[in-house]
C-alpha cells in the first residue's frame, strides 16, 4: 500500500495522532492536509508525553518526513514555539520538517475576531479561539496572506493591506477593539519568516515526487469528519474539510488514490463545544467516561461531553469519506462499567433511522440502545474476551468495515492488530 489516511470519524479527539505515529513507523512522508494548531494530538511514547498541534504526527519517527500542506492555517508564533517544543523531544530541522508556501497564515487579527464572534454571539460555536474560522474566510476571499508572503516585506505589506482598513472599523465600531497597526503586524509576521523561511517549499510537487518514487504517504487528519465544513453538522463545525475530500484539496495525491481510509473512532462518543449530540450523557455514566477516559481538550483544557457509541454517525461518517476500517480507541475506558450500550439507530418523528444524514434534525433524534454484556477485559496480553469480541463485530457488522485495530491505552504499544488485518503496515 502506498497511500493511507488517517481521519477522525467523529467530532475530533479520538487519538488519531497515536494511530499516526503507530503507522508512520512504515510511511516515509506524513502529511497534515488542514486545520491548524486547533487540534492537539496526544502521543506517549516509553510513558512521555508529547502534542503536537500543527506539526504532523510523524515527526517522533527520524526516517519520516513530516509535511504541512497548503490546506492548513498556520499561527506562526505558535508553530515556532511548536517547534522549539519538539526539538527538545526529536531532532527537528528543514531536511525532515516542510511547510507549504501557500499555507495559510492566521494573523493577530483572526485570533481578535474569533474571541470577539464568541463573545457577541448570538449563537456560540464553542470555538477553539485560535482564528482559525477567521483565517479560513480570508483564504476564501481571496484576502489570505499566504507563508510566501512573509518573506518578502513589499508583498506582505500589499497582501496586508487588503481588507486592513475595514477590519479596523468592524472591530473599532463593533466590537470596541482596536487591532494592531498595520506597520507593527508587517514587523512581526516578517520577523517570524524569517525564523520559518528554511522549512518554506512547494509541497504539492515535493508529494508528486515523493509518489512517483514509489514511497509511501500517510495522510494525517485533524478534528473529525462530523466537524467537517460540508459534510459536518453545520454550523458547530470547524471550518476546514476534515473529511477525506480535504486530502485532494489541501495537500494533494498527485496520479494515485487514497488506497487505504482509517476512521479513529473511540469506543464511546464525545464532542467538545456546542452542537446536537444524540447519545449525549448527563448522568453519573457520563462523568465516569469523562473522568475515567480523562476527557479534557488537549487544546483548550475543556472539558468535553460524553456519551455512547452512536453507530448512525459513524454510519454517516464511513460513507462521507469512503472509511475502509476502523480503529477503535479507548477500549479500557469502557472496561469494568456496570453497563454497556451502543446506539444502533434513531427513532426521529416516529420513523426509524440508521444513518445520521444531514436531513436528519439530529436535536430530535432519540437513540435506540442495545445493549451489550460488559466486558472486564484487563488488556494484559490475553485473548479479547467473549463480551469484548461481541462488541466490536457489532461495529463492524453494523458498519460493513473491518474493526482493524484497537487501542486500550495512551502508550504507542498499547495497540492490537485484530487477526487477519493488514492495512497500514
Ligand atoms: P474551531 O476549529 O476553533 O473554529 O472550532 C470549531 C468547533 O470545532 C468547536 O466546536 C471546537 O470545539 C471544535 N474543534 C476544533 N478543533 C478540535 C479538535 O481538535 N478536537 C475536537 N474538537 C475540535
Amino acid at each position: 500500500m502506498q497511500t493511507l489516511a488517517i481521519i477522525g470519524a467523529q467530532w475530533g479527539d479520538e487519538g488519531k495522532g497515536k494511530i499516526t505515529d503507530l503507522l508512520a513507523e512504515k510511511c516515509d512522508l506524513v502529511v497534515r492536509y488542514q486545520g491548524g494548531h486547533n487540534a492537539g494530538h496526544t502521543i506517549w511514547v516509553n510513558g512521555v508525553k508529547t502534542v503536537l498541534h500543527v506539526i504532523p504526527s510523524g515527526v517522533l519517527h527520524p526516517h519520516c518526513l513530516s509535511v504541512i500542506g497548503h490546506g492548513v492555517v498556520l499561527e506562526p508564533e505558535n508553530f515556532l514555539a511548536e517547534l522549539s517544543k519538539i526539538q527538545k523531544v526529536t531532532k527537528v530541522t528543514p531536511d525532515n520538517l516542510k511547510l507549504s508556501s501557500t499555507a495559510t497564515v492566521i494573523t493577530s487579527y483572526h485570533k481578535l475576531l474569533d474571541a470577539a464572534r464568541e463573545v457577541q454571539g448570538p449563537e456560540k460555536i464553542g470555538t477553539t479561539g485560535k482564528g482559525i474560522g477567521p483565517a479560513y474566510e480570508d483564504k476564501v476571499s481571496r484576502r489570505a496572506i499566504k507563508v510566501k508572503d512573509l518573506l518578502d516585506k513589499d508583498t506582505l505589506v500589499r497582501r496586508l493591506s487588503m481588507g486592513y482598513a475595514e477590519k479596523a472599523i468592524l472591530f473599532k465600531h463593533l466590537y470596541q477593539i482596536d487591532i494592531p497597526a498595520i506597520e507593527s503586524e508587517v514587523e512581526r509576521l516578517y520577523a517570524y519568516g524569517q525564523t520559518l523561511k528554511d522549512y518554506v517549499v512547494d509541497t504539492f510537487s515535493l508529494i508528486d515526487q515523493k509518489l512517483s518514487q514509489g514511497k509511501r504517504v500517510l495522510f494525517e487528519g485533524a478534528q473529525g469528519i462530523l466537524l467537517d465544513i460540508d459534510y459536518g453538522t453545520y454550523p458547530y463545525v470547524t471550518s476546514s474539510s476534515t473529511a477525506a475530500s480535504g486530502i485532494y484539496t489541501g495537500a494533494g495525491c498527485p496520479g494515485k488514490k487514497l488506497e487505504e481510509v482509517i476512521g479513529v473512532a473511540k469506543a464511546y462518543t464525545t464532542r467538545v463545544g456546542e452542537g446536537p449530540f444524540p447519545t449525549e450523557l448527563f448522568d453519573d455514566v457520563g462523568a465516569y467516561i469523562q473522568q475515567t477516559g480523562k476527557e479534557i481538550g488537549a487544546t483548550t483544557g475543556r472539558k468535553r461531553r460524553c456519551g455512547w457509541l452512536d453507530i448512525p454517525l459513524l454510519r454517516y461518517s464511513v460513507k462521507c469519506s469512503q472509511l475502509t476500517s476502523i480503529a477503535l480507541t479507548k477500549l479500557d475506558i469502557l472496561s469494568n462499567m456496570n453497563e454497556l450500550k451502543i446506539c444502533y439507530a434513531y427513532e426521529v418523528n416516529g420513523k426509524i433511522v440508521d444513518c445520521a444524514y444531514p436531513g436528519i434534525n439530529l436535536h430530535n433524534a432519540k437513540p435506540l440502545y442495545k445493549d451489550f454484556k460488559p466486558f472486564k477485559d484487563s488488556f494484559d496480553g490475553g485473548k479479547p474476551s467473549a463480551e469484548l469480541d461481541t462488541y466490536m463485530s457489532f461495529i463492524q457488522e453494523n458498519l460493513g468495515i473491518p474493526v482493524g485495530i484497537y487501542a486500550y491505552g495512551p502508550d504507542r504499544n498499547q495497540v492490537v492488530f485484530r487477526q487477519d488485518y493488514h492495512a497500514g503496515r
